[in-house]
């Protein structure tokens, strides 16, 4: 049935899971060559939470899920899309639909979506044409990884960064459109910054027969190549973004960057002019946890009551692809 609520876009719950294992940085500097003052002075991160052994990507993202259809009101059986932004999954084949499974969500369709830590702010604007043209009513929108599978905990310049979790919003049809303006980019010329790639080992099947047969390789980084890609680029795409809205940055309520590095988030606020107080930061105690750390720090300053109904927020995902984007809404 079509455009019964309008289609304009609102963000109407949010969830996330919670991990109860956690590594902080005086553990992390027994297991490589650094330090609580290294980490902390370069990045802001003290700890962050690693999935425990019983712990997979389907089920904390269904704690999110079903968290953030709790506060839309909703319930499982009225959902319509389930998206799953996600590098990490259970299966290659996707996980989303063992989400659905999991939530009891029978009627939704679901799917995975992999842009890396771009993959909330990309899977939000996927869900969105969704609902504008009628579609869908109801979408959750998961961003779940849990990069420690895929960490090289003998490489001290990429295991001190990551950390595993889960994070969800609802998306609902509405008569005002409070999704207000987005802007994605991509450029593969820039891959190799950033990998988590498959490594294929040719095996002979039979004299006439042989098959690729590798396995993926752990997260290589060129930091510096990262971080100088990251303040240059994100606030032109949120700058884009918010043009599209038809709005100046003064008018943001709340940056809810990708939670990559404190000095990332410092300088593209400075180069925004936006005080520190309005910018969400939750490193300290997560990490970079990719997909997630958006919904995450949305659900922690939402649940914390900062965030009020009507707030504007502008959130933008960076990551690996490259990919980068902005995404402009109204809370509530
Ligand atoms: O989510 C995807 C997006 N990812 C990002 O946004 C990451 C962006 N990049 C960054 O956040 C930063 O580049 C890092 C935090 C990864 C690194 O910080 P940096 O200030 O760029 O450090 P660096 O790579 O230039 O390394 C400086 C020094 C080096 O030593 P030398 O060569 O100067 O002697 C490194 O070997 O720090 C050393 N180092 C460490 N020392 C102690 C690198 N990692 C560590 C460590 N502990 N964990």
């Amino acid at each position: 049935m079509l455009q019964q609520l309008g289609n304009g876009v609102s963000v109407t719950g949010c969830g996330s899971a919670k991990l109860t294992n956690h590594l902080d940085n005086h553990m992390l500097s027994k297991i490589v060559d650094t330090s609580d003052e290294w980490i902390a002075t370069r990045t802001g991160i003290r700890q962050r939470h690693i999935a425990g052994e019983d712990d997979c990507l389907k089920t904390l993202a269904a704690e999110a899920a079903q968290e953030a259809i709790t506060m839309a009101g909703l319930a499982p059986i009225d959902i319509d899309l389930i998206i799953l932004a996600t590098s990490t999954p259970d299966d290659l084949f996707g996980s989303a639909c063992q989400v659905q499974a999991e939530l009891g969500a029978a009627t939704a369709v679901a799917f995975d979506l992999t842009a890396a830590c771009s993959g909330f702010v990309f899977a939000m604007v996927t869900a969105a044409q969704f609902i504008r043209t009628g579609v869908y009513q109801n979408v959750v929108v998961i961003g779940a990884d849990l990069l420690s599978r895929w960490t090289d905990w003998s490489d001290r310049r990429t295991c001190v960064l990551f950390g595993d979790g889960a994070g969800a919003v609802v998306m609902q049809a509405s008569e005002r459109d409070r999704l207000l303006g987005f802007e994605l980019r991509s450029d593969g010329a820039l891959n190799d910054c950033l990998k988590l790639t498959y490594q294929s080992q040719f095996k002979e099947l039979a004299d006439d027969a042989a098959v690729q047969h590798g396995t993926f390789q752990p997260i290589t980084m060129n930091g510096r190549e990262v971080y100088k890609f990251a303040v240059k680029r994100v606030p032109e795409v949120i700058e884009k973004a918010l043009f599209r809205a038809g709005l100046a940055t003064n008018d943001i309520d709340w940056l809810l960057l990708h939670q990559a590095n404190q000095r990332i988030l410092d300088a593209v606020a400075e180069r925004l002019h936006i005080p520190s107080e309005r910018v969400v930061s939750n490193m300290a105690h997560h990490g970079n946890t990719s997909a997630a750390s958006i919904p995450i720090a949305l659900d922690e300053v939402v649940r914390a009551g900062k965030v009020k109904v009507g707030d504007t927020i502008a959130a933008s995902g960076f990551g690996a692809g490259l990919t980068w984007g902005a995404a402009i809404f109204e809370w509530g």
